[in-house]
């Protein structure tokens, strides 16, 4: 018997023995087999539930998502106040609500339209030139309200009240054609 034999390695294979080299078992790592094994039972679920028992398509449940998200929009646009019935002119009159959305609009809206609005990194909002809706009250209110992410303008929608935002749009309206320092070159369609 040489060393090797008194010394039988558990993982040998025994009888595997080819002109002196040795087969070993390498069993794979258990938490590895368990992995593999959980991913072929999940698929064999996941086909069963999508096929045989023709589960909903990726489209099925994107457009069930689509009319949630619809929903829950119609339910916030009903609770919001109709905007036909604000009178925006009569807001620019109002002093207190002229001062209210004066520090809304220092405080949240010039880091990026300039305290006299001039436009730093959001547009001017006292020149002709309006990106979205012709500058329209309502057209203003929809912006400030969703936001245009992808382009940086904030949804304020939850965070200043509806009729807060509003008057912002009043006193936005106010300064309409104001001389200011500065101007940002325009941006969008001149609207006369
Ligand atoms: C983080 C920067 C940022 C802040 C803060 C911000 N805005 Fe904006 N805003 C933008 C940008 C950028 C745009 C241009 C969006 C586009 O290109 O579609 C924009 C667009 C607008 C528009 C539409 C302009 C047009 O030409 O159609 C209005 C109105 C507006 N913002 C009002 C506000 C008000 C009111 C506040 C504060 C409550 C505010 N913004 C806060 C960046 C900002």
């Amino acid at each position: 018997m040489s060393d090797k034999d008194n010394n039988v390695d558990p993982l040998l294979i025994q009888g595997h023995d080819y002109d002196g080299i040795e087969e070993l078992d390498n069993p794979l790592p258990q938490w590895w087999l368990v992995t593999f094994l959980g991913t072929i039972v999940f698929g064999f679920l996941y086909w069963i539930y999508y096929e045989p028992l023709s589960g909903p398509t990726l489209m099925e449940e994107l457009n069930e998502d689509l009319a949630r998200i619809e929903k829950i929009q119609e339910k916030n646009e009903a609770q919001a106040p109709k905007l036909e019935t604000v009178n925006f002119a009569t807001l620019i009159d109002d002093s207190e609500a002229m001062g209210r959305a004066k520090v809304h609009f220092v405080a949240k809206c010039a880091t990026c339209h300039g305290q006299q609005m001039q436009g730093l990194i959001g547009p001017n909002l006292v020149d002709k030139y309006w990106i979205h809706g012709k500058g329209t009250p309502e057209a203003m209110v929809g912006v400030i309200r969703n936001g245009v992410v992808e382009k940086g303008m904030v949804p304020w929608k939850g965070v200043i009240k509806d009729s807060e935002i509003n008057e912002i749009v009043a006193y936005i309206i106010s300064k309409e054609g104001t001389e200011v320092p500065n101007p940002k070159a325009p941006q969008g369609d001149k609207v006369d």
